[in-house]
């Protein structure tokens, strides 16, 4: 049987960047407030489109690991921030990289939209029909900001990343999976309503992103606390035999209530929040990118990590993979 290994890995910043006190100059608003609250000092905010996020990381990608995007044979973006509704992010980016032999998809799961695209990779790896998956996650919220609502507007950053998925039967990859989603809870996070307008009925609506911020972090201590218990528990598996958990960058005070429950060193827990905020779909791929950088994470190292990640729909999702 076959399973998908990680073989590359990138990630992409705009470089503008906002910070806490850039906020405060037209927001009731301050870097204290902001830092305590969710562990946020600043955020990249970009000029450009999502697709163009994702072509830098996926050439980033290609440039460093040197390959030929001709192998690709499918292009997964996670978003829910795409410039158009039609063409995906993801046939712009098989464009845009001359990958013409990779079929592209996109995917709307929110921030958990990562965790879900490479869990979906790793399925057409299993079935065997394709070998080399390029797996990206991008978001541009800023588009879709309020940036007259304080209790939304300084949380988001926008960013992407990309993990090559490459078909292996040497056992690593994906070990163990629990997605979930809660769609009776779709109204804590909403954004981006596109209303019907035609000669029957013109819809009006709120177009940018809303939060029930107190909802979604009692979900996130409860929902997902128990997503990753379910995870680690289908392949017998406890988090100390777990080298890193890579939580979504969301809220600081999530990750440490997250890890506490868990009780999970803290030094097992990497966080980039500080420096990128909440990155939505992106968040995941740009902080292993980090991670990979920094030679916390190794390549083939056999290492066991712990994705999680949470989001609108309700979204979650856990996964456990071997390096
Ligand atoms: O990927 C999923 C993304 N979402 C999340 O992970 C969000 C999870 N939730 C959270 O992280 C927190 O609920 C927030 C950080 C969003 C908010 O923190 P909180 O401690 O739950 O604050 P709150 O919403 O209960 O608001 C407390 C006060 C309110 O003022 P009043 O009504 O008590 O006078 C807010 O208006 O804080 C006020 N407030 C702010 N004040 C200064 C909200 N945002 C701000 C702000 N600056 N930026």
């Amino acid at each position: 049987m076959y399973t998908s290994k990680i073989v590359g890995h990138s990630s992409y910043l705009p470089e503008n960047i906002l910070t806490n006190d850039d906020f405060s100059k037209f927001l009731d608003t301050s870097d204290e407030w902001i830092y305590s609250r969710t562990g946020i000092k600043q955020r990249h905010v970009s000029k450009v489109n999502t697709s163009v996020l994702c072509t830098n990381a996926a050439n980033i990608l290609l440039e460093k690991f040197n390959i030929d995007p001709l192998i690709l044979d499918a292009i997964i973006v996670a978003t829910s921030t795409p410039d158009y509704t039609i063409p995906s992010v993801s046939a712009l980016v098989q464009g845009n990289i001359k990958a013409s032999n990779a079929m592209a998809i996109d995917i709307n799961s929110a921030c958990s939209g990562f965790v879900f695209a490479l869990s979906t990779a790793d399925k057409y790896i299993k079935c065997g029909n394709y070998k080399n998956i390029l797996v990206i996650g991008g978001e541009v919220t800023s588009k879709q900001l309020d940036y007259t609502d304080r209790t939304t507007s300084v949380l988001f950053g926008d960013g992407a990343g990309a993990i090559l998925l490459q078909r292996t039967d040497d056992n690593t990859g994906i070990i163990s999976e629990k997605l979930e989603t809660h769609g009776d809870k779709h109204d804590f996070i909403v954004s981006g309503f596109t209303g019907v307008n035609n000669t029957l009925n013109k819809e009006d609506g709120y177009p940018y992103l809303s939060m029930k911020g107190r909802d979604v972090f009692n979900f996130v201590t409860r929902v997902v606390m128990k997503n990753i218990i379910s995870t680690l528990e289908n392949v017998n598996l406890t988090i100390d035999d777990i080298d890193f958990v890579v939580p979504h960058q969301a809220n600081i005070r999530i990750i440490e209530v997250l890890a506490r429950k868990l009780k999970c060193d803290p030094s097992k827990v990497f966080t980039n929040i500080d420096k990128v905020a909440n990155t939505s779909a992106g968040s995941l791929p740009i902080i292993l990118d980090e991670m990979f950088n920094n030679d916390s994470l190794t390549l083939g190292s056999k290492q066991n990590i712990l994705l999680t990640a949470f989001g609108g729909g309700m979204s979650c999702g856990s996964l456990v993979i071997t390096l």
